[in-house]
């Protein structure tokens, strides 16, 4: 798509903070108007120090709003523009509007709107490099991150102290790429049903005890969250978990792993993508007692019987959908993952050691290694699950967009809704 079209008739909010760089915010609306996104300023009350409202009402050809409290006018209140717009950006953004969001305050019309948008959020920090290298900063932005804020990291350069450093607000043609980016990806699985599956299964043994793993289903959930945010509609079907599921995505709660099969093999054939990060039991008990079996001297013998593989069945006849699959591992990693990609018929397969510390099980971070069907190989560092999650979700992206196929959901609607 142009450039211009990505930004066309986009609703953008520029919010901008008080950094000596207020002043390259003007820059930056002109970028955006350039290429016809509508700009609405919002800006800090230390911000109006550094640059003049009305440069940026001029250049934006919209009312700057500084207060929270005003009169109204025939301008938009801030919650009609946080449920309009396709973007937030703030830039330049300082240590204190990243501390200030992260901890939820909300005091101004900035840390307000930001509470009440739905749309993606950008920050780009400005600050002193000793102010960007504080840990309670970092802190603050690695809170936002798992959040699914998304930062442009600041460059090394001359700092307003007079010293060089790292901290100085990106170019703005780095800044206009991330909004770029961030636009597409918003609409990147728009129009898409995503199936995915997450946690463990419980197998009982008797109305007490049951056979279940670790998994917490936090990658999954992650995985639904990202779907969800980046335009797909999203069916997640998990076993027993304490997390509560993302907002927006349709939620099946399953027991054991028959039910996951049975919710699996009723719901894929509505999806154009499947995503299995649960971690399914491979057994269950023969027999399922009634009430508690009683403790014997002798010890107790459970007879297993093998569950269905999932994945493996419904890779069977998956035709066209894009499939991904886990693979937990401790050994030989890549070999064991890849055969698995083979044997499911697989479009990716993500491998994780799980022995790794901070990998797999409960944890909030996971080192996953992506394999492609066409065996392309990519090692990811340690990341939140929630990036790893976008990360996973932009290779889908690309994989329909190579495949270029028509979303199942339109044939699938159309059957369903006559009227
Ligand atoms: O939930 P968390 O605490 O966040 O932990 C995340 C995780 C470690 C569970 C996750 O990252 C992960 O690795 N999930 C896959 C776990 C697993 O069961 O892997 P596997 O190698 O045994 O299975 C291979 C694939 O087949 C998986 O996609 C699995 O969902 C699927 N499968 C397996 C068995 C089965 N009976 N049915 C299946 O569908």
């Amino acid at each position: 798509m142009p450039e211009t079209d990505l930004l066309k008739g986009k609703r953008i909010i520029l919010g901008i903070t008080g950094s000596i760089a207020a002043y390259k915010a003007a820059e930056i609306t002109r970028e955006l108007i350039k290429r016809e996104a509508q700009v609405y300023v919002v800006m800090t009350k230390a911000a109006t120090h550094f640059i003049s409202p009305l440069t940026l009402q001029t250049l934006s050809g919209n009312p700057v709003i500084t207060e929270l409290f005003y009169e109204r006018g025939p301008q938009e209140t801030h919650i009609d523009l946080a449920s309009r717009n396709d973007l937030l950006l703030i830039a330049p953004a300082t240590a204190n509007i990243i501390g200030k969001i992260s901890t939820g305050i909300a005091d101004d019309i900035l840390t307000t709107l930001v509470l009440a948008t739905t749309s993606p959020i950008l920050m780009a920090p400005a600050m002193n490099e000793k102010m960007y290298y504080n840990s309670i900063f970092k802190e603050n932005m690695e809170k936002l991150a798992r959040y699914g804020v998304e930062f442009i990291e600041p460059e090394y350069g001359e700092l307003s102290c007079g010293k060089k450093g790292m901290g100085r607000l990106a170019s703005i043609s780095k800044i206009i790429e991330a909004v770029k980016t961030a636009l597409k990806r918003r609409k990147d699985l728009s129009g898409k049903r995503i199936l995915v599956t997450a946690g463990p299964t419980q197998e009982p043994i008797d109305e007490v005890r049951y056979i279940a793993n670790r998994s917490s289903a936090k990658m999954g959930f992650a995985l639904a969250r990202a779907a969800y945010e980046m335009g797909g509609k999203v069916i997640l079907i998990s076993g027993p978990t304490l997390l509560k599921p993302p907002l927006g995505v349709e939620f099946i709660q399953i027991r054991t792993a028959l039910e996951m099969y049975e919710a699996v093999k009723e719901r894929f054939k509505e999806v154009d993508i499947g995503i299995f990060a649960a971690a399914v039991a491979d057994f269950h008990p023969s027999k399922a007692h009634r009430g508690k079996i009683k403790k014997e001297e002798k010890g107790l013998v459970v007879e297993l019987t093998p569950n269905p593989d999932i994945l493996k069945e419904i890779g069977k006849d998956k035709g066209s959908k894009i499939l991904v699959g886990f693979a937990a591992e401790v050994e030989d990693l890549i070999a064991n993952a890849s055969l698995k990609l083979k044997e499911k018929n697989l479009d990716m397969i993500v491998a994780n050691r799980i022995s790794e510390e901070g990998a797999g099980f409960e944890v909030d971070t996971n080192i996953v290694t992506i394999i492609s069907k066409e065996e392309a190989i990519e090692k990811l560092p340690q990341l939140s699950k929630d990036e790893v999650a976008r990360l996973i979700l932009k290779k889908v992206v690309d994989m329909v967009e190579a495949a270029g196929f028509e979303p199942v959901t339109s044939s699938v609607r159309r059957m369903r809704s006559p009227n």
